[in-house]
């Protein structure tokens, strides 16, 4: 039996194309991964964000994210990390049974935002490789205020600049999204932004 937190995520995706659930997992591991990401970075092993196309007044920005990633590694899993991936398995599963999306995959990175660090609105889906087909970001910040910034700035509508929902990186909280349907962008923040930010992966690698 699908738990309500898979089914409403389910429902909403279905609805809207895009999911936001508070409370996805546990506290503790919420903390713990946190904490990981924290260790990380002490450890150097954190390395600066690149990516592909991003869009910024209609020309390709260059400089186009502040943070630093940390790749889990599905065959080196630390036992909380384990725990993320295992409920990861259980979301992928319950999308494929009810939208036949074949995703067989899922890669994952740790992200931390220094202050002040931002994302600029892009795709997740680049032109040249099509194989992300859902987004899914899960934020470990604790105690998080409206003031302290750096929200997720989702865009509801492709060709529109300002329909858009703002999102609280709230720790615990997930975001699921349609990769190719959604610009979003990340806002600065007045303190250190943690998430850990992953994609379900579809063979054949083609937009539907
Ligand atoms: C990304 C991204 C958003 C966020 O890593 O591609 O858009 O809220 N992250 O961290
Ligand atoms: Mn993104």
């Amino acid at each position: 039996m699908l738990s309500l937190k898979i089914q409403s995520i389910i429902d909403a995706i279905d609805k809207e194309g895009y999911a936001v659930i508070e409370d996805f997992l546990a506290l503790n591991i919420v903390a713990e991964l946190a904490g990981e990401a924290d260790m990380l970075q002490q450890q150097g092993a954190m390395k600066a964000g690149r990516t592909g196309t991003v869009i910024k007044n209609n020309s390709v920005a260059t400089n186009p994210r502040g943070d630093f990633i940390y790749w889990l590694a599905e065959h080196e899993l630390s036992s909380i990390q384990n725990q993320y991936w295992q409920a990861m398995q259980v979301l992928q599963r319950a999308l494929n049974q009810h939208f036949y999306l074949g995703l067989f995959d899922l890669e994952a990175h740790y992200a931390i935002y220094p202050t002040g660090a931002v994302y600029h609105k892009h795709l997740d889906q680049f032109r040249e490789k099509q194989d992300r087909k859902i987004s899914i970001i899960f934020y470990l910040n604790h105690d998080w205020s409206t003031k302290d910034g750096g929200a997720l700035r989702l865009y509801l509508n492709k060709d529109s600049e300002i329909d858009y929902i703002d999102i609280q990186p709230d720790g615990g909280k997930l975001v699921v999204f349609l990769s190719d349907q959604f610009f979003h962008e990340v806002l600065p923040a007045t303190r250190e932004r943690r998430s850990l930010t992953g994609w379900f992966r579809q063979r054949g690698s083609q937009l539907s």
